[in-house]
């Protein structure tokens, strides 16, 4: 009886440990998951805050820019790579070009003739160094831009070119679109 005793006063000894215990561990843990629900919270209240205080904007490449002095650019077809633009000189009379495709804006491949032809598209006439085609889907443009097959539904654009003041270097502005008879002489 008396080991019987012992024994029932041990587990009462170590049952209010064991209460204690899990009492504890379950306490860490509501704190915790109480803390982790107020971050979440603070969060989530604060995020407009933070968003109003990024700008909405949009970086795009600039619409005007110097593409280099005139003499840096032989006579004929120059490709622009970085801005998907070709650039024809004759003698010294320089245009632009769009190298980006009106269907769905594939970059045009410069199709040189073998021989310089004068030619006439919609009552204009031109020096024809080549024509543009679109790999994608097979537009065809004439040398100075119209379409003339495939599904490409309007002509190549064609963009304002002036001399910079400051630094004698050509300078193309995407904003102005201009006519097929624009010419920068230089
Ligand atoms: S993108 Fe040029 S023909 Fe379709």
């Amino acid at each position: 009886m008396a080991e019987f005793q012992a024994t029932v006063d041990d587990e009462q000894a170590v049952k209010p440990d064991l209460d204690d215990g899990s009492g504890t561990s379950r306490r860490r843990f509501l704190a915790r998951l109480t803390g982790a629900v107020a971050a979440v919270g603070a969060v989530l209240a604060g995020w407009p805050l933070f968003r109003s205080l990024v700008p909405n904007v949009l970086y795009e490449p600039p619409r005007r820019f110097k593409v280099g002095l005139p003499e840096r650019f032989q006579e004929g077809v120059t490709f622009l790579d970085e801005h998907r633009l070709y650039l024809i000189r004759e003698a010294d009379s320089f245009h632009a070009i769009s190298g980006i495709c009106s269907h769905l804006g594939c970059t045009v491949k410069f199709s040189p003739f073998s021989t310089v032809e004068d030619r006439t598209v919609r009552k204009h006439t031109f020096r024809a160094l080549g024509e543009f085609h679109c790999p994608c889907h097979g537009s065809k443009f004439h040398g100075e831009g119209t379409n003339y097959a495939g599904p490409a539904p309007r002509p190549l654009k064609w963009y304002r070119l002036d001399v910079s003041s400051a630094s004698g270097e050509l300078v193309i502005d995407l904003s102005k679109e201009v006519g097929r008879d624009f010419r920068l002489v230089v």
